[in-house]
């Protein structure tokens, strides 16, 4: 008799939430704040995508640098990633000890990460990452397949949405902080295109999980989505969510 194949996602970490949505729509602000107030850890798994561009980038290994040689360029990458060693601390990123999170939003980073983030093999090594990180206790984890993929039992799943012309003036109002003048059309046309790219991708593409919360940001403040979130961990679930339905 053949014995029943473990399901590998069975033993996913649980005490997790997993926030998903398209760039823009608040994601990173909300699941920090969320974060803080629950005393869980935070985890910015797009900041981590953008480290792993950024060392290729360094390598000269990126997609759109090694784009002429698809095989060289992915065999290369392949041992780029074996050689990084991604440590998360205090919202820094460290990159074989050195401090990346400087460079975690250049332009050349930006142009690049859905590129980077759509290798299957790129998405396995931060998957495991991710779990090793949320095995250690309570966290907010945000990116774009927590609840999907990599942490299909996580207790509570939300999805964050707004407007695509909010989320670009969103993304305006950070690059000015930044010292960066971007027109917010600009902004736009870059959103939809990773919005694309994100969501069409074979490999985890952006997706709300059956059993999250979905919530439309546009016009609430952040204090309003914190407290709505709050509200979800504090008295529900995920399952009862699904139980709902
Ligand atoms: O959230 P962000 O803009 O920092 O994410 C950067 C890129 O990384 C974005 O293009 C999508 C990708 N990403 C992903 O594919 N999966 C995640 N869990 C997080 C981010």
């Amino acid at each position: 008799m053949n014995p029943t194949p473990r399901d590998p996602d069975s033993a996913t970490p649980t005490e997790v939430v997993a926030i998903d949505g398209p760039s823009g729509a608040g994601k990173s602000t909300v699941a920090r704040l969320l974060a803080g107030e629950l005393g869980f850890a935070y985890l910015d798994t797009g900041a981590m995508y953008r480290a792993v561009t950024w060392h290729f980038l360094q390598e000269g290994c990126a997609p759109g640098v090694c784009a002429g040689d698809a095989d060289r360029g992915a065999e290369r990458m392949r041992r780029a990633l074996a050689g990084a060693r991604l440590e998360l601390r205090a919202g820094r990123v460290l990159l074989n000890g050195r401090d990346v999170t400087p460079h975690l939003r250049v332009r050349e980073v930006e142009s690049q990460v859905s590129a980077v983030s759509a290798l299957p093999f790129v998405r396995i090594a931060m998957r495991d990452l991710q779990r090793a990180v949320a095995a250690q206790g309570p966290i907010v984890c945000e990116g774009r397949d927590m609840g999907s993929v990599v942490f299909p039992n996580a207790r509570w799943k939300v999805y964050l949405d707004a407007a695509p012309g909010e989320r670009a003036r969103r993304r305006s109002h950070d690059f000015e902080r930044q010292g960066r003048q971007v027109s917010t059309t600009d902004v736009l046309d870059e959103i939809l295109v990773r919005d694309r790219l994100d969501s069409t991708r074979s490999d985890a593409p952006l997706r709300q999980a059956a059993d999250a919360l979905y919530v439309d940001t546009t016009g609430l403040t952040t204090e309003a989505v914190v407290g709505r979130l709050l509200d979800f961990v504090r008295n529900s679930s995920s399952d009862e969510l699904r139980r709902a339905r």
